[in-house]
């Protein structure tokens, strides 16, 4: 029988490292919170007609990438290849337009996209993302621009370029529609198959191809930058001088214009430098989706959002510490005392610590080089002297302390200093 695998593109998450993933997940949900962000949870399974009208129909995901099947009911289902439009979704869908004015979620979890797999280009993969509904202005876009960079700085990735656009919105949209068209007319039999077929109906998407012969095109094209209507300006002024008083270092790109039809005026794009990232370098892609709630058939609530690969954040955060699995490892003298043993580890871990032991019997030795390697700060040691004592011998892995301490307050005070 052939060997049982993960699907390919899907990858196994082991304990030995995970310390390392929710190092990343927890510093992404204390930021998130501290910016005013409550988490959401969408199924992961939702109907396909959500991603074909808010993606859009010709765009690679749409056309290429989704995981798209019949259910036994005939029912089209499609498994998630991102999170802003399943959370577009479930917030008209509860109604919030009209509980509150503004909403600020956030979600971390598993995303789907059959792309080809590379280092940092996975089939199932992780994102950790924000969107805020409700407020149209530059400053809200300024500050999750400054939130994701200060998160970055966080987790001690610091190599990073910011790059920012605007797409306009409405009227800016048309007027450009029709100037790129009339450049890109003229190449079309230059283009590469996907572009020649996309060309009328969406001409951005020229814009992103990745095609050595679509990208020597579209380097000469009109800048939607230089189309912008008053407004649309005003906007993306403003928000470059917010950055500039957050002292968020940034580049205008007139080139980006991401892979996602919903967007509308600020786009985003961080790239990390650093690490081990190679060429999946793009660590998190946002913007404004201004239209997306009311196409859902909504209000026309303005809406704003981002997401980050955690795989790919990984990758750039190179040796990074994860957060070790157990405070204290305890060892246990002889066999005899396996009993008192798990009595104490239930006191510890009633007082909050992760707390574990080896009780199987092995050696000191055996034991101590599990402590050694779970990570725990602090290894305990009962034997039939501390036993009689009432006490327990602390040492400290990472600092100089070693002695015996009473079993009870005191050693908890101890294990919290
Ligand atoms: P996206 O640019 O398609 O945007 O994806 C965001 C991030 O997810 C990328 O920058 C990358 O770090 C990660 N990512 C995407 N595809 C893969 C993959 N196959 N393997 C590993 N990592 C990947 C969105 O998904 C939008 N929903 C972002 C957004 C939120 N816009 C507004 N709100």
């Amino acid at each position: 029988m052939a060997k049982l695998r993960s699907v390919k593109g899907m990858n196994d998450l082991l304990p030995a490292e995970i310390g390392r993933w929710h190092r990343v997940e927890r510093t992404f949900e204390r930021m998130a919170e501290r910016y005013g962000f409550a988490e959401v949870r969408t199924p992961i399974l939702e109907p396909t007609e959500l991603f074909v009208r808010s993606i859009g129909e010709v765009t690679d995901i749409v056309e290429k990438e989704m995981y798209t099947f019949e259910d036994k009911g005939g029912k089209s289902l499609t498994l998630r290849p991102e999170g802003t439009a399943s959370c577009a979704r479930a917030y008209l869908q509860h109604n919030v337009p009209n509980l509150e004015p503004v909403s600020k979620w956030y979600y971390l979890g598993p995303m789907y996209r059959r792309e080809r797999p590379a280092k940092g280009r996975y089939r199932q993969f992780y994102q950790a993302g924000c969107e805020v509904y409700g407020d149209p202005g530059p400053h809200c876009d300024a500050e999750m621009i400054d939130m994701v960079v200060r998160f970055l700085e966080a987790l001690g990735v610091r190599d990073v370029e910011v790059l920012i656009n605007s797409l306009g919105s409405g009227d800016t949209r048309e007027r450009y529609r029709e100037a790129l068209l009339a450049y890109l007319r003229p190449h079309a039999a230059k283009l590469s198959e996907d572009s020649q077929r996309r060309l009328e109906r969406n001409p951005l998407r020229v814009l992103d191809s990745k095609a050595a012969q679509d990208q020597e095109i579209a380097a000469d094209a009109p800048r939607l930058i230089d189309h912008l209507g008053e407004e649309d300006a005003a906007h993306f002024e403003e928000l470059k001088a917010t950055l500039d008083a957050l002292g968020t270092p940034y580049q205008v790109d007139s080139s980006l214009v991401r892979g996602l039809d919903y967007y509308t005026r600020t786009l985003f794009e961080v790239r990390g430098r650093g690490g081990d990232l190679g060429a999946q370098n793009t660590l998190c892609g946002g913007g404004r989706y201004d239209g997306m709630i009311r196409d859902f058939g909504g209000p026309p609530v303005p809406a704003i959002g981002f997401a980050m690969g955690i795989e790919r954040l990984l990758l750039s955060m190179e040796e990074a510490e994860g957060e070790a699995a157990l405070d204290a490892f305890l060892v246990v003298q002889a066999p005899e005392l396996r009993r008192d043993a798990v009595v104490l580890l239930r006191k510890l871990r009633d007082a909050g610590f992760r707390a574990d032991a080896d009780l199987r019997g092995k050696s000191m030795k055996s034991q101590f080089r599990r402590a050694d390697k779970s990570g725990a700060r602090w290894a305990l040691v009962l034997g039939e002297q501390e036993k009689a004592a009432g006490e327990v011998r602390v040492k400290d892995l990472r600092g100089d302390f070693e002695g015996n301490v009473a079993d009870g307050d005191e050693l908890i005070a101890k294990l919290r200093g």
